[in-house]
């Protein structure tokens, strides 16, 4: 434990390295502030001894000056070490959460499968931001009451060693109790942003799904989720509060005794002769001086300890090893014709495998259309195209490439997908298309429209291709929307197009005239056509039937009906229903 948190020390100091300008700044300012206020409690012997004893006017105005510029070096100094301080701390931050963004978004589509993005949401935003509250903050803190207490502790054994003795007994037996609440305060903080991670994702989930949860009039089960979870937060904070808040009695009382052994031991020195008035006097405020910081660093510890407990979970984020990624050397698919094979592909997205030696050779320009019962795996393959996850063992090559040795920006330049969930931006219909393309004109992506049967609709608009949808695009019909996401894709102009359900959502005669254009586009293009619909799938150059993750038959239309297999049967049933 002790290991991983010098661990995080040194990762946050790294982070800080870039800002060492500012640091050195703030720390040379924080020296005028600890003079200033050594030199005031050094004064204080001085003025007690001499000034009062000769009785001179003119030292008497000369203490009035030193006092206020005293007041003054500090004051400025404060004001540079706060300002420089402050921002490398905020600086800081902004990097590391510029960087646990980055790196979250590198992640694969089997982190997010696995993990709650409310709980990556709050990683970023309120453990960054306790982070920031506690670290940034607080090295003002550490900075100044630091170096004033070094500056408290020498002036303590210049003035009189034995007393000092005497006042910092009670030091070692402070860090006992310090370092103590300290682990703790960090537990269970650590425990609260915890809570606040899981409150994030019953906010996000409720929010997004305020459908769902208005259809089946679930509000009060949500409200008793949220409820009990921020209770469960308030839980943890209390204990975070109980130990912080006894931090500062303990100090305190143990302070005490520093105090009394000072003053029983320094009054009879005094009374020896051993000792002027005005040196214990003067020892008795640098003290009090003292103390002051000590208790300020103490609690510092605490909110310090907070800061790890934060930055543990930063790095914990960080630090999740990213799946997919480009092999060192990945070369760029360029140039695609389009021969896509799978080669004894086996995969699974737990223990169990969803594909099972899958082999399929698909030549360029050929539309293969994959039918089959929910959850035999057609999306699955799709994902595998697109790359969301790597095959467990065999290989899927594109022009002969392996696309696990080809960097995934190049191979994602050949990929339009369409997926079977719909998703928009909240933005402009103009740039939800264009999102596939950010170069193109609009004159592009008004054809890109016209071509997915979408630029009726949203010429229609009152602000056309300017209306701005919500984020999940509530202001469109289910039709609307895939067909903002066909145009997406048309733009894309890719040589290997996947339609996975692209057209579920359409009516019978939009999807006749979306496919229509859809055969256009696929001219030339290798396709992979994923649909339910076997009226969509009919023209298709061949059709593959899978069923658990394997595939049971292939062929045209025609041969498949003639086979009178299990795509016999999906078309008799289909055709049935039509009929009836
Ligand atoms: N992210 C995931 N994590 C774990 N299992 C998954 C995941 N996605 C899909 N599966 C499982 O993999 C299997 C194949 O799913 P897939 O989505 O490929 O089916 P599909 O053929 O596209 O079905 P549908 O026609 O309903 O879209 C299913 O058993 C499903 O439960
Ligand atoms: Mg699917």
């Amino acid at each position: 434990m002790a290991k991983q948190t010098g661990q995080v020390y040194r990762r946050l100091l790294a982070y800080s390295k870039p800002y060492t300008r500012r640091i050195l700044l703030a720390m040379v300012a924080s020296l005028g502030v600890a003079g200033s206020d050594v030199a005031i409690a050094k004064l204080v012997q001085p003025l007690v001894d001499y000034v009062l004893a000769a009785q001179t006017m003119s030292l008497v105005n000369l203490s009035a000056v030193v006092v206020i510029a005293l007041a003054a070096i500090k004051g400025a100094s404060r004001y540079v070490q706060e300002y420089f301080i402050k921002t490398a701390g905020q600086l800081v931050v902004q990097d590391l959460r510029n960087d646990v963004f980055g790196h979250s978004l590198d992640l694969s589509m089997g982190f997010y499968a696995k993990t709650p993005s409310g709980s990556v949401v709050s990683r970023i935003l309120n453990d960054i931001g306790m982070l920031q509250k506690s670290a940034a903050d607080e090295l003002v803190a550490v900075l100044r009451e630091g170096l004033t207490l070094i500056g408290m502790v020498s002036l303590l054994f210049y003035n009189d060693w034995r007393l000092a003795v005497v006042a910092f007994t009670v030091l070692p037996v402070a860090v006992l109790p310090a370092s103590y609440i300290g682990r703790r305060i960090k537990k269970y903080v650590r425990k609260s942003l915890a809570n606040i991670g899981l409150l994030t994702s019953i906010l996000q989930e409720s929010f997004s799904g305020i459908k769902v949860v208005k259809a089946f009039g679930t509000e009060g089960d949500e409200k008793q989720k949220f409820r009990s979870e921020n209770n469960n937060y308030y839980q943890r904070m209390k204990k975070v509060i109980r130990y912080d808040a006894a931090s500062a009695p303990i100090m305190e009382l143990l302070s005490s005794f520093g105090a009394a052994g000072v003053l029983w031991y320094g009054l009879q020195r005094v009374m020896e002769g051993a000792m002027t008035q005005g040196e214990l006097m003067s020892f008795i405020v640098a003290m009090g001086m003292m103390y002051a910081p000590m208790k300020r660093l103490i609690k510092t510890n605490n909110v310090i300890q907070k800061a790890v407990g934060a930055a543990e979970r930063v790095f914990e984020l960080l630090d999740q090893p990213i799946d997919i990624y480009d092999v060192p050397g990945a070369i760029n698919l360029r140039d695609v014709r389009g021969h896509v094979c799978f080669e004894q592909v086996d995969f699974g997205y737990d223990d169990e495998l969803v594909l099972k030696g899958f082999s399929l050779d698909v030549p360029p320009g050929e539309v293969v259309a994959l039918v089959g019962a929910s959850g035999a795996g057609k999306s699955t393959l799709v994902g595998l195209l697109s790359r969301f996850y790597d095959p467990l063992h065999g290989r899927i090559a594109i022009d002969g490439q392996d696309i696990s040795q080809v960097t995934q920006a190049s191979l994602k330049q050949q990929i339009a997908l369409v997926d079977q969930e719909t998703f928009l931006f909240h933005d402009t219909l103009l740039n939800n298309i264009r999102y596939s393309k950010p170069e193109a004109s609009e004159a592009e992506v008004r054809q890109a429209a016209q071509m997915a049967y979408a630029d009726d609709f949203i010429s229609a608009m009152p602000d056309g291709y300017a209306t701005v949808i919500g984020d999940r695009g509530v202001r469109l019909s289910g039709g609307q929307r895939q067909r903002i996401c066909i145009a997406r894709a048309i733009l894309r102009d890719a040589p290997i197009l996947l339609l996975d359900e692209a057209t579920s959502a359409l009516d019978t005669e939009s999807e006749a005239v979306v496919q229509r254009a859809l055969g256009n586009l696929m001219r030339n293009r290798t396709t992979f056509v994923v649909a339910h619909r076997l009226s969509t799938v009919m023209h298709a150059d061949r059709i593959l039937v899978m069923e658990d993750g394997e595939l049971k038959e292939q062929g045209s239309h025609q041969q498949l009906l003639q086979h009178g297999g299990l795509y016999k049967r999906l078309y008799d049933v289909q055709f049935q229903e039509q009929a009836g």
